[in-house]
C-alpha cells in the first residue's frame, strides 16, 4: 500500500497535482493533446528502447489524466488507478483484460443491471461462464467456486436496497485460492469504505457519482497494486475506452472538496432516512445506517458513513409513487446520484422500464419503490421538500 501523505481532504487537494508546470499554476492545466511531439528521431528511439518515460499519444495516457489517477489512489491508498471514459468501461476493460476462454466468473445477483447483463450476454459469447448468486449468501458463494473460478465480483452497497457485503467472510471464502476478488464500490466511495484493507484485490468506481460529485461527467476507475492494474492499462490502449483530458481535470476539480461534500452526504442521509422511516405514508426505509436494515452491524463494522442515497417504499401503487415525484420542488427527477444536486428516481419507471412487470418484481423492483440520492443542499430543504410532497 502507498503511505498516506497527510489526512484525506489534503490529499484530495494536494495529490496528483502538476505544480512544477512551466506557468506556475497552482491548478494543474487541461492538456487537451491528441499527440505529443518528439524533440528529434533520437528521443522516439529512447522512448522505444524505454529509456525515457514521455507522453506519445492521447490514447496511451495523458498529462491530465495521470494527475487524476494519482489523486485517486492516494485517496484509496493503494498503488495505482486507471481512468476510463464511463463506469461501464472501467468494468468491461478489467474484466475482458482479466478473464480468457474457459474461465469462469462469479456474481452477486444485485450488482449494476449492465454489469450483470455484460456477464450473462456478452462474457458468454466468449467462453466464459458466469453463475449468479444470491448476495450475502454466503455458503452460496463458495459453493459456486470452481477448478477454472478466476473471478468473484460484487459490490457494496448494492442499488436499489443496499444491501451491505461483508468483506471480512469474503476474505474467508476467497483468501489463497488464487481467484481475484472484485468490488464496485461507487456507492461507498473511498471515504467510506476501504476495499483492499480487507483483501479486495481491485476496486472498481463510477466516478461519475461521487468522485466527480457535480453531475457533469461520466468516468470510472480502476485501483490495486500495480502488478494487477498494468495489464489493464495495457489492454485500455487496445480497447481504447479512456478518459478525455478535460474530463480528467473536472474529476480533478470536483476531489478537491471530496471529503466536505461526503461527509454532507453522509449526515443528511441518515436524517433523511430516519425521518422517512417515522413517516406514516412510507412503507419501508432501506438505509445501512439504521438499524432496521438488515445489514447495519455489517456496515457499522466496516464503513465511516452510509452516503447520500436512501431508498424507501410507498404504497404499492405506480401513481402515487409518481405523483409525489412530479410534486416535489427541489429534488429533481433523474436516473444518477453522488452530486451536489438531490436526485430521485422511480426504478420501476426509470432503470427497469425494458422489464415486463414479472421480471421486475423477480428483481425485487416493486412498483411503489423510490430511490433517493441527496445532494448537498440543506437537510432541512430537502426534508421540507419531501414532507410537503409526501403530504
Ligand atoms: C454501482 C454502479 N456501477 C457502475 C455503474 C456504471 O457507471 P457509469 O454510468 O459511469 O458507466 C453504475 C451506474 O449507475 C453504478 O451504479
Amino acid at each position: 500500500m502507498t503511505k498516506s501523505k497527510g489526512g484525506f481532504s489534503t490529499r484530495a487537494v494536494h495529490s496528483g497535482e502538476i505544480r512544477d508546470n512551466r506557468f506556475g499554476s497552482i491548478t494543474t492545466p487541461i492538456v487537451q493533446s491528441s499527440t505529443f511531439i518528439f524533440q528529434g528521431i533520437e528521443e522516439v528511439r529512447k522512448l522505444a528502447q524505454g529509456v525515457v518515460g514521455r507522453f506519445e499519444y492521447g490514447r496511451y495516457g495523458n498529462p491530465t489524466q495521470f494527475a487524476a489517477e494519482a489523486k485517486l489512489a492516494a485517496l484509496e491508498e493503494t498503488e495505482d488507478a486507471v481512468l476510463f471514459s464511463s463506469g461501464m468501461s472501467a468494468i468491461t476493460t478489467t474484466l475482458f483484460s482479466l478473464l480468457y476462454t474457459g474461465d469462469h466468473i462469479i456474481i452477486t445477483d444485485d450488482a449494476y443491471r449492465r454489469t450483470l447483463q455484460f456477464c450473462k450476454k456478452c462474457l458468454i459469447r466468449f467462453g466464459i461462464d458466469c453463475t449468479i448468486v444470491k448476495m450475502c449468501d454466503y455458503d452460496a458463494i463458495a459453493a459456486a467456486i470452481r477448478p477454472n473460478t478466476r473471478i468473484f465480483f460484487s459490490e457494496s452497497p448494492t442499488n436499489p436496497y443496499l444491501n451491505i457485503m461483508d468483506l471480512d467472510r469474503l476474505r474467508g471464502i476467497f483468501q489463497g485460492r488464487g481467484i481475484l476478488v472484485i468490488s464496485d464500490s461507487t456507492f461507498a466511495t473511498p471515504y467510506n469504505q476501504k476495499p483492499l484493507e480487507f483483501g479486495v484485490d481491485l476496486v472498481i468506481h463510477s466516478a461519475t457519482k461521487y468522485l466527480g460529485g457535480h453531475n457533469d461527467l461520466l468516468s470510472g476507475v480502476v485501483l490495486g497494486r500495480k502488478e494487477l492494474t498494468n495489464p489493464i492499462r495495457e489492454y485500455l490502449k487496445t480497447t481504447g475506452g479512456v478518459i478525455d483530458p478535460h474530463c480528467a481535470y473536472l474529476l480533478l476539480r470536483g476531489l478537491k472538496t471530496f471529503e466536505l461534500r461526503m461527509i454532507r452526504h453522509n449526515e443528511t442521509g441518515q436524517a433523511v432516512a430516519e425521518f422517512l422511516e417515522q413517516h406514516p405514508k412510507v412503507h419501508r426505509v432501506y438505509y445501512p445506517g439504521l438499524p432496521s436494515h438488515p445489514h447495519h452491524e455489517v456496515a457499522k463494522r466496516q464503513m465511516k458513513g452510509f452516503g447520500g442515497v436512501v431508498t424507501f417504499e410507498l404504497e404499492n401503487d405506480i401513481n402515487a409513487a409518481l405523483e409525489f415525484m412530479n410534486r416535489l420542488k427541489i429534488i429533481n427527477i433523474g436516473p444518477s446520484l453522488g452530486g451536489v444536486e438531490s436526485l430521485i428516481t422511480h426504478p420501476a419507471s426509470i432503470s427497469y422500464y425494458d422489464h415486463n412487470k414479472e421480471e421486475r418484481l423477480a428483481l425485487g423492483i416493486t412498483d411503489g419503490l423510490i430511490r433517493l440520492a441527496v445532494g448537498i443542499e440543506n437537510c432541512e430543504d430537502i426534508i421540507a421538500d419531501l414532507e410537503q410532497a409526501l403530504g
